[in-house]
């Protein structure tokens, strides 16, 4: 059996008295490609927060490669091993594309983004940028401004970003959000790619159920302010409970 990377035990965050849910619990196994779906509002970019360091949560433990890491700074974290990708997108828009790539490897080198002077980047950093770059396709803008980008290709760059963490464990929140059909399906293809080759466990927030039940091995529900339901997509898109609650005559 495969060993969880992430276990998320009754997990519960509210705001201002507002429960958004409540005694979620599930696990992550390694090397999986899961999706996280849900109506809007529904919790689930919380939930990345809660995961990330971003929020604290109210109630529950979230156990990372064996260690309960609430409480523990963002950036801590994801020197553990976690890095998310943004719904909206978290680049330096007045930066290169490449620049963006370099500092956050710098970072992760150093440890704090203060130190950081991209202009000072060995040869070695920059080598390992443009590989980057290259595995989500953009090494041709690495010049380019990346506020001057497409929409398609900031999302991209964000990924791009995460990528450069070296994380084990990848978050990516609506990763195709405002792409075009053709833009989608291409970038689905390139998070399939990364998936493949890097050996990273991904979980995906995504509301296009075509992606969603078209590669994740698993598919997670948040509804209802709980964890209405999970299991492999076959299972998921015949369950009468979330067809009812959230996916209706979609499938
Ligand atoms: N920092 C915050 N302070 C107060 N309320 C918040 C905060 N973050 C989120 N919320 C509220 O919590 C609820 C869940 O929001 P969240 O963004 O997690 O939903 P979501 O499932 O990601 O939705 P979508 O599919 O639209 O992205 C919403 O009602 C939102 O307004
Ligand atoms: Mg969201």
């Amino acid at each position: 059996m495969a060993t969880p990377i992430l276990s998320i035990e009754n997990l519960s965050k509210s705001f201002e008295g507002n429960q958004i849910f409540s005694n979620v619990s599930f696990s992550v196994d390694q090397g999986e490609l899961s999706a996280i779906i849900g109506p809007n509002g529904a919790g689930k970019t919380t939930l990345f927060n809660l995961i990330t360091g971003a929020l604290v949560p109210d109630e529950g433990k979230i156990i990372f490669q064996g260690r309960n890491i609430v409480g523990m700074e963002p950036f801590d974290i994801v020197r553990l091993g976690m890095a998310r990708a943004f719904q909206r997108t978290n680049i330096f828009p007045k930066m290169t594309v490449l620049e963006n790539i370099v500092i956050t490897i710098i970072t992760r080198l150093k440890g704090n983004l203060r130190f950081v002077k991209p202009w000072n980047s060995s040869r070695k950093i920059e080598r390992q940028a443009f590989g980057i770059l290259e595995s989500v396709g953009l090494a041709d803008k690495a010049h380019q401004l990346s506020g001057t980008l497409a929409h398609g290709n900031q999302k991209r760059l964000d990924i791009g970003v995460a990528l450069a963490l070296e994380p084990k464990l990848l978050l990516l929140d609506e990763p195709v959000a405002g792409m075009s059909p053709d833009e989608r399906w291409e970038t689905v293809e390139l998070i399939k790619e990364l998936w493949n080759e890097m050996s990273i466990t991904m979980v995906f927030i995504e509301h296009d159920m075509d992606i969603v039940f078209g590669i994740s091995q698993k598919v997670r529900v948040l509804c209802y302010k709980s964890l209405l339901a999970q299991g492999p997509p076959s299972e998921i898109s015949a369950n009468k409970q979330v067809i009812e609650a959230y996916l209706g005559e979609e499938v």
